[in-house]
């Protein structure tokens, strides 16, 4: 099925491009089939990233954006390459590349940022690759759905998402807007890169008892990260013992990871926060619960309503 693109101009989309100062400014697209909204740019490098080349030993890291992503990727990169902490030293991007990274962000934007092909480091990569990518299942490449690589996807409770998402627009977008008019943006689902959010887990959600899927949660990783490292390496066919499985939580606990400038995309978020003046780091809480606190009980209450729409008759557990 060949790939759509539908140019979305509504009155909250033109507020959110122009309340923000990085990548939306150029417009935003719907694209069809799976609903998904990205940057115009990303309209040159969608059906090169479908017909990627995919490899049976691949390993995908899939998710909606700020579920975990990061987390997972420095475990399953680890878990991939037989807890080498040395190699772990050089950036988690060059080891674990963002396919699509190529088609979000705009170079003549980028100023001083590291820029890379990203579709050509994931290719260029030697075997067994740990692909990280935020697109939703219509999206990714279709060998995907014949080779069938593992594919681990992450979930995480909407309202941590949204303030979690936020802070990342803060930085990385140099948004303007404040945390409730970002949450109602969210609510759109047609404003906010990579939306619609419940479509995006649910369509994975589907696929659970694919024996070549593993969903974990955020919240399982902070309430039992051995446990969630444990179960990660069975799927991958990786045999851990328990020394290795408390070296590996230690490694991946949150103050380690977020002073570890191989994965805390230090330098990249220091240019950003000196071009929008905020000081919002990319590894900010952590925590479960921080949207809870953050967000109105008005928005709260939306949320919840919203997200228990989405998911009625689903049978998925968990709303956060
Ligand atoms: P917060 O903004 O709530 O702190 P992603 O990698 O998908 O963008 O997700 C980023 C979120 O994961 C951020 O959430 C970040 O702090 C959190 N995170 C990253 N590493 C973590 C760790 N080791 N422990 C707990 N949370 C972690």
């Amino acid at each position: 099925m060949s790939l759509k693109f539908e140019k979305i101009k509504t009155p909250l989309s033109e507020q959110f491009r122009l309340a923000s100062r990085r990548m939306y400014p150029n417009g935003t697209v719907r694209v069809t089939p799976s609903e998904c909204v990205l940057p115009t740019r990303y309209q040159e490098f969608a059906n090169k990233i479908k017909n990627l080349e995919v490899r049976e030993d691949d390993v995908w890291i899939v998710t909606y954006p700020k579920c975990g992503t990061t987390w997972t990727q420095e475990m399953v990169w680890l878990l991939m390459n037989n807890l080498d902490f040395d190699g772990a030293k050089s950036l988690l991007f060059e080891r674990s590349p963002f396919v699509e990274w190529i088609g979000i962000c705009y170079p003549e934007e980028e100023g001083d940022l590291p820029y890379e092909d990203t579709i050509e480091l994931t290719e260029q990569l030697p075997s067994p690759r740990c692909i990280k990518s935020h697109l939703p299942k219509e999206l990714l490449p279709d060998q995907l759905w014949t080779k069938k690589p593992k594919i681990i996807y992450v979930t995480r409770g909407c309202k941590d998402v949204i303030a979690s998402y936020f802070s990342h627009h803060r930085v990385c977008n140099g948004y303007t807007g404040t945390l409730e008019e970002f949450a109602e943006a969210f609510l759109e689902e047609d404003i906010v890169f990579w939306d619609p959010f419940w479509k995006h887990i649910l369509d994975f959600w589907k696929l659970r008892n694919e024996p070549n899927i593993l969903i974990n949660t955020f919240e399982e990783m902070k309430k039992d990260l051995p446990g969630v490292i444990r179960k990660t390496a069975a799927f991958l066919g990786k045999d851990i013992t328990d020394e290795q499985v408390s070296q590996l939580a230690k490694h991946l606990d949150f103050s380690n990871m977020k002073n570890n400038t191989s994965v805390n995309y230090g330098e990249y978020v220091k240019i950003l926060q000196e071009r929008f003046s905020v000081d919002n780091p990319f590894m900010r809480k952590g925590e479960i619960g921080s949207g809870k606190k953050e967000l109105s009980p008005e928005m709260i209450a939306r949320i919840d309503k919203w997200s228990q729409e989405h998911i009625k008759g689903s049978e998925y557990p968990f709303v956060g």
